[in-house]
């Protein structure tokens, strides 16, 4: 029997497209290769003749997109001789930071916002052992706290300002294009930091280029001459496409929002951290920014269970109502290749998955449930009910 070689992980796969050496010891899950799903049903509902290709980062090792990052961040944070990590977060990062720290052997600090988040990534940076320090403030103070702190503490800051970071995330691009033979069209994905946007783009930009001279002002990595770009394919670009939430929506206000609320609450931020490189992105790839309802939100992430048996979180389905919204006011049109970036998985917000199938919110139907008694009759009569 032959055996296909192991998988081990994005750094490994793309070591000659990272900040790596031969020798560098990588702290790794086996992180990204998560499946590129295209929609089969989706399209026929919203009668669109377009491709639609979501990937689902929801199906890293801590089940969002912030692994692809964090293994990175906490490879060259330990290379670098680092023994404490930190990060500010609304769930996500924070879960990831910690599994990474305990992979590594080191410490992790997380900073969240105390009762706004996610009982799953609550429970994950518990589980997997960080220091959690929840602050009376928002993502926005948790932010700023860290960056004082890591001038007064021996922490290495691994939120996306750190650079390592956005250059682990921009594999998602590379698998995407490597999988279709082309960048799509467009593409779609919410809006908090803008660090994951910018960092897509890094990606289809180093993928694309020929040479390595001004693939992207949008990288903080270099100064214009990329050392990961150059032999590029010379294909196209996707136009970048950013959704945020109403009530947190600093790129649609023009300036930075000073109380931003969400029922998504991976995207409840009013200060993104990456403001002007996600506004390169738009100038460079030509797209946009838009904003969905709360509501719009939850129905997308019911419509996306329902048609396609597909779980994502709250903020991850932003970028499914804004493509919805997009689609019916004719900006993307039909014959169009759209990728969705599904950034985290719906177990990790079980709380806002069950009270929103209650029946009590507007366009979202209720779950189908019933309390019977354990016996045969019982169960044969609730489903002949049901069926007939
Ligand atoms: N989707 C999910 C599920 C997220 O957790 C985040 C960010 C985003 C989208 C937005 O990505 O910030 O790069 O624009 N979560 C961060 C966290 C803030 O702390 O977990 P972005």
């Amino acid at each position: 029997m032959t055996h296909q070689s192991r998988y081990t992980g994005l750094l490994d796969r793309y070591r000659d497209r990272l900040p790596l050496s031969d020798d560098t010891r990588l702290i790794s899950l086996g992180e990204g290769a998560t499946p590129l799903i295209r929609l089969h049903n989706l399209p026929k509902v919203l009668g669109r003749s377009v491709d639609i290709y979501v990937k689902f980062e929801g199906l890293n090792p801590t089940g969002s997109f912030k692994d692809r990052g964090m293994t990175m961040a906490v490879t060259k944070a330990v290379e670098e001789g680092s023994k404490a990590i930190i990060c500010a977060s609304t769930g996500n990062t924070s879960a990831a930071a910690a599994a990474y720290a305990a992979r590594a052997g080191i410490t992790a600090f997380v900073i969240i916002p105390d009762g706004k988040i996610a009982m799953g990534k609550l429970a994950q940076a518990m589980m997997y052992g960080a220091t959690i320090l929840q602050i009376r403030g928002n993502f926005d103070d948790g932010m700023r706290l860290v960056k004082e702190v890591a001038e007064e503490a021996p922490v290495t800051i691994v939120n996306s300002v750190n650079p390592y970071r956005l250059q682990g995330q921009k594999t998602a691009a590379f698998e995407i294009v490597e999988e279709l033979g082309r960048a799509p069209d467009y593409h779609c994905l919410p809006v908090g930091n803008a660090g994951n946007i910018t960092a897509h783009w890094i990606g289809y930009c180093e993928f694309s280029a020929v040479s390595g001279e001004q693939v992207t002002e949008s990288c903080a990595y270099c100064n214009g001459k990329c050392p990961f770009a150059g032999g590029g394919s010379g294909g196209n670009r996707p136009k970048m496409v950013g959704y945020q939430a109403t009530g947190s929506a600093p790129f649609m206000r023009g300036e930075m929002v000073d109380d931003p609320d969400t029922v998504a609450t991976a995207i409840r931020i009013g200060h993104p951290q990456s403001w002007d490189r996600a506004w390169k992105v738009m100038d460079e790839s030509g797209g946009w920014f838009a904003e969905v309802s709360d509501a719009e939100i939850l129905a997308a992430q019911r419509m996306l269970t329902q048609h396609e048996g597909i779980f994502c979180e709250p903020a991850s389905a932003a970028s499914l109502a804004g493509l919805i919204n997009d689609l019916k006011a004719g900006k993307i049109q039909d014959g169009s290749s759209i990728a969705l970036t599904l950034t985290g998985n719906g177990l990790k917000a079980p709380d806002t998955a069950i009270s929103q199938c209650t029946g009590d919110m507007p366009g979202v139907d209720k779950a189908t449930m019933v309390t019977i008694d354990a016996d045969l009759d019982s169960v044969r009569n609730a489903i002949l009910g049901f069926m007939g």
